[in-house]
């Protein structure tokens, strides 16, 4: 099985230790969307979408690279995001999006991530040390789950 990643994590690097987590189970390529072209993604099986949130949205040029592509359907994917809430609703846009491109979602994944936007950083951020283990560990089981409904069919 042939899987990729694409990711941005632009503020501490937080969401990227999440995408070589998850490449660690799945054995997959980690890319931003800057460094992947609508061919290339034919040769996969299984594609990840993920970046840190802000303002309640996906990165940009994550949401910009989805919205131009052509239709690909039946393309397995999963999508995955750390926030300072860590909350999955944050997916939700994202997997609405792919689904609207002929995406399979098979899943989601969500969880904290440091955070010293804004006067967070007065106070030294929030979820100092996220990502942790557990999170990484948590990331790790999503990527078997995935794997095995991908093998699936
Ligand atoms: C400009 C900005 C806006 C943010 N907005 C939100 C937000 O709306 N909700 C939230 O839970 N976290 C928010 N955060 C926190 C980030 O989502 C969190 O730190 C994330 O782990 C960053 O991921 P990254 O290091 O991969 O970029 C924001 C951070 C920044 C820098």
């Amino acid at each position: 099985m042939r899987s990729l990643i694409i990711v941005v994590s632009v503020h501490h690097g937080n969401t990227r230790k999440v995408a070589l987590a998850l490449s660690e189970v799945l054995g997959g390529v980690v890319k931003g969307p800057g460094e992947v072209s609508q061919e290339e993604l034919v040769s996969y099986d299984l594609i990840g979408f993920g970046s840190g949130v802000y303002f309640g949205k996906f990165h940009r040029r994550l949401l910009r690279f989805v919205e131009n592509l052509s239709p690909c359907v039946g393309k397995k994917s999963f999508v995955f995001s750390t926030s300072g809430l860590g909350k999955k609703e944050y997916n939700r846009s994202l997997e609405k999006l792919l689904v609207q491109r002929g995406f399979v979602v098979l899943g989601s994944f969500a969880c904290r991530g440091f955070d010293t936007f804004g006067p967070l950083w007065l106070v030294g951020g929030m979820n100092r040390g996220r990502p942790n283990e557990k999170d990484l560990k948590d990331a790790m089981r999503f990527a078997l789950e995935i794997q095995a409904l991908c093998e699936r069919g």
